[in-house]
């Protein structure tokens, strides 16, 4: 590297006394070179940028009870924080398969845990849609134990490149995998109204979807290309603007979810995901699902219900785990989670 280089990496401006943008929080996209500003952060009860940080980790191990030389499958990989606490309890000894659709964050979460000693003996890692977890049990044999924790991490919702929050400009894309499929930019230019409010309605219950609906489409009509996440958020206030500020805003986290859910055909894989799910564990194998909103849970709530009246499970949770009020307090994004399990029979 020349010192031209040197100095223009080096020179990270930002207005005021503390970094906003996510580009900015140059010490939190670096955890290991500054832990302790890192620390600071999660104390405070925020997550750093460029990190996720887990749910119901404690939760999760208690059910999945991992011992070495089990196989199991981590179907989020994410950051890599709950494969890592599995990998830590299988002690080197056995396998754990992980996947991950995303195909910016996978190789980062890869390198970190190649780092940490994780490396192809003891951990797979795959891009690929757990809606496809029956191609992955030929290679790996049934699984022992298997983890999925939906929606999104934190480092997709932050990155104002991937569109995933109204809160800073960035392109309306939010595809977990921005190599495939069509961005939600491309997905409104082809939507009707009908199917718009549907969609808002269907897959985050709002209840301004025809007033929304109506906007986004007359927008259309004039020849407006709706390519930014704020753009999107503009046309929303506009409708919604006789309501409370805190409306909107929650009418806006709607809208983002229902088109989330639509671009990545959510609803689609998970119901794959599960129906697939009993071929792929072992006798006695134990699944773990943790959901962040009414949709997803009830989905999963059904499939194991069903298998359960069927034997196909021999227990299922009676009721979804809740995280404690300890990590409600500490994490916002935990909030809303729910954690299901199953045991095959
Ligand atoms: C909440 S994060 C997982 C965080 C992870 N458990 C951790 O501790 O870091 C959800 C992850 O699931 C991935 N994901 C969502 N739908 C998926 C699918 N159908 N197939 C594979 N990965 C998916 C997302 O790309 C995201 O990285």
């Amino acid at each position: 590297m020349n010192n031209q280089e040197q100095k223009r990496q080096r020179r990270i401006r930002y207005k005021g006394t503390h970094p906003k943008a996510f580009k900015e929080k140059y010490k939190e996209l670096q955890p290991e070179k500054y832990a302790d500003d890192v620390a600071k952060v999660i104390q405070k009860g925020n997550t750093p940028a460029g990190m996720h940080r887990s749910i119901c980790v404690k939760e999760i191990l208690k059910f999945l009870q991992i011992t070495p030389g089990q196989t199991g499958l981590d179907a989020t990989l994410g950051y890599g924080g709950h494969t890592l606490e599995m990998l830590k309890c299988l002690n080197l000894k056995g396998h754990l398969y992980a996947i991950d659709v995303d195909s910016i964050e996978l190789p980062r979460t890869q390198e970190r845990l190649e780092r940490l000693g994780y490396g192809p003996e003891i951990l797979t890692i795959k891009q690929m849609n757990f809606s496809n977890i029956d191609q992955i049990v030929f290679e790996a044999g049934p699984f022992n134990f298997v983890l999925a924790d939906l929606g999104v991490s934190s480092m997709q919702i932050d990155n104002p490149e991937r569109g995933f929050s109204f809160k800073s400009e960035g392109p309306l894309d939010l595809r977990l995998n921005p190599k495939r499929g069509k961005s939600a930019a491309e997905r409104l230019k082809t939507i009707s109204q009908d199917e718009l409010q549907g969609m808002l309605l269907e897959n985050a219950d709002e209840p301004n979807s025809a007033a929304i609906a109506r906007a986004i489409i007359s927008e259309i009509k004039k020849g407006i290309d709706i390519s930014t996440t704020t753009q999107l958020q503009q046309i929303i206030k506009d409708a919604l603007k006789n309501n409370r500020d805190d409306e909107i805003k929650k009418s806006c986290q709607r809208c983002f979810q229902a088109l989330r859910i639509d671009v990545n055909n959510e609803f689609e894989v998970l119901y794959e995901f599960l129906e697939k799910l009993p071929n792929t564990l072992a006798e006695g194998g134990r699944v773990a699902i943790l959901s962040f909103h009414s949709g997803e849970d009830r989905l999963v709530k059904k499939s194991f219900k069903r298998f359960f009246r069927e034997g196909v499970y021999r227990e299922i949770a009676p009721e979804p785990i809740r995280p404690s009020s300890e990590e409600r307090n500490t994490n916002s994004r935990a909030r809303s989670a729910k954690l299901r399990w199953a045991i095959k029979a």
